[in-house]
């Protein structure tokens, strides 16, 4: 029988994007910047190889702005009552994203639980193998703008940004970040990551899938400890981020079987005691290129330097050079990963001169399994060349 809990966390339309953790969506609610920015986290991923996803409410003088959808739970909708209570209502809420379907897949559900706010979303948006209209995806054409093109929402308490777009072929990519004026607060989704070698908090409401990712061999139980937490943390990161990295070996189909009949292990909570995943003793020296220990480590995030932008490195930069320009920036809080990243607009111009001066988009250690399907992409011509820099 399921608790109070576990119904407020329920999401029966799981299937619609059947991503971990299916039907049970945890929702980590924290105040980011007193009476003005929270953030709802829950979790997303596959196998296992879980991040945060974050949706970022803003206090604006009328009401509240939602940025980035996440599945409106009851404990979510519940969240936002009290804020509503207190700051007033629901007025605003933005898909930034026309590709992340991730961030796209809430939307209708979340538009429905406020049927008197104004959605804005980024231009482009794109349905795979068909085309379809916004209203067919469950999206309420009457009461829907499209950023930039539509104009924007609230630009006196709001500066927006946008990067991209880019052709991908199968449909465009282009993600509208905003400035909070109030707060100093800069809203990114996929693009600008900052991660920390400590496990994101969301994990305390279930630290499943670090101690999955913590042993050597399938054949361990599950066991708690920090040092487990922070090391399948760093794990998976380093799936998150390059889908295959160096020092990583996968086992022989015998031996992940063999593993897998020690007792205690035949569960779905642990995938019956399948782990097919053996880590080189060295693999730690590569995760200082990807995290710090105090202050999240800001970057690119990978999967999209090398496999959105690795001919349109220029795009990249003119978008630095604008986020450079903002004035009173004190921080970041994209759609994944660690937030909030204390963030000033010399931050921003650092990362941008690192970026000019390092090989973009390269082919080698832990990017080369990125690499050869970008190859594979631009030579079925499913990518577009865009100019040689
Ligand atoms: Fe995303």
């Amino acid at each position: 029988m399921s608790t109070l809990l576990e119904k407020k966390q329920n999401w029966r339309w799981w299937f619609l994007l059947p991503l971990y953790p299916y039907e049970r969506r945890r929702t980590l609610v924290r105040e980011l910047i007193p009476n003005q920015v929270w953030s709802f986290e829950q979790l997303q991923g596959l196998l296992y190889v879980a991040v945060p996803i974050r949706m970022t409410v803003i206090r604006l003088s009328k009401g509240l702005m939602l940025y980035c959808p996440i599945t409106p739970t009851i404990e979510v909708v519940e969240g936002l009552a009290i804020l509503e209570k207190q700051y007033g209502p629901v007025i605003t809420l933005v898909l930034p994203t026309a590709s992340g379907l991730e961030h796209k897949v809430s939307l209708p559900a979340l538009s429905r639980a406020f049927p008197n706010a104004q959605i804005w979303v980024c231009p482009g948006q794109w349905s795979f193998p068909l085309q379809l209209p916004l209203r067919w995806v469950g999206i309420a054409s009457k009461r829907t703008r499209i950023l930039m093109k539509d104009n924007t929402p609230h630009n006196n308490e709001i500066d927006w940004y946008s990067l991209g777009p880019l052709d991908l072929g199968v449909g465009r990519f282009q993600e509208i970040c905003c400035f909070h004026k109030a707060s100093g607060t800069l809203l990114l989704t996929d693009s600008l990551v900052g991660i920390s070698s400590k496990p994101p908090e969301i994990f305390d409401l279930d630290p499943t899938p670090l101690l999955f990712h913590g042993r050597e061999y399938g054949d361990e139980l599950l066991m708690d400890s920090y040092e487990v937490r922070k090391k399948g943390w760093a794990r998976m990161v380093l799936f998150a981020s390059y889908l295959r990295p160096e020092l990583l070996e996968i086992r022989s189909f015998t031996q992940v079987v063999l593993h897998s009949l020690r007792s205690g292990l035949r569960h779905p909570h642990i995938h019956f005691g399948l782990y097919p995943f053996a880590w080189q003793a060295n693999w730690c020296e590569i995760i200082d290129t990807i995290m710090a220990d105090e202050i999240p480590k800001l970057q690119v995030a990978p999967v999209l330097e090398r496999l959105v932008f690795p001919r349109a490195r220029n795009i990249f930069l003119d978008w630095l050079d604008q986020l450079q320009k903002i004035n009173n920036l004190v921080m970041l809080v994209p759609a994944h990963y660690h937030a909030p990243i204390p963030c000033c607009s010399s931050d921003i111009a650092e990362l941008r001169d690192q970026i000019t001066k390092r090989v973009w988009a390269t082919d080698k250690e832990s990017w080369s399994f990125l690499a050869s399907l970008d190859r594979t992409l631009f030579k079925l011509g499913a990518l577009p060349s865009y100019s040689a820099e």
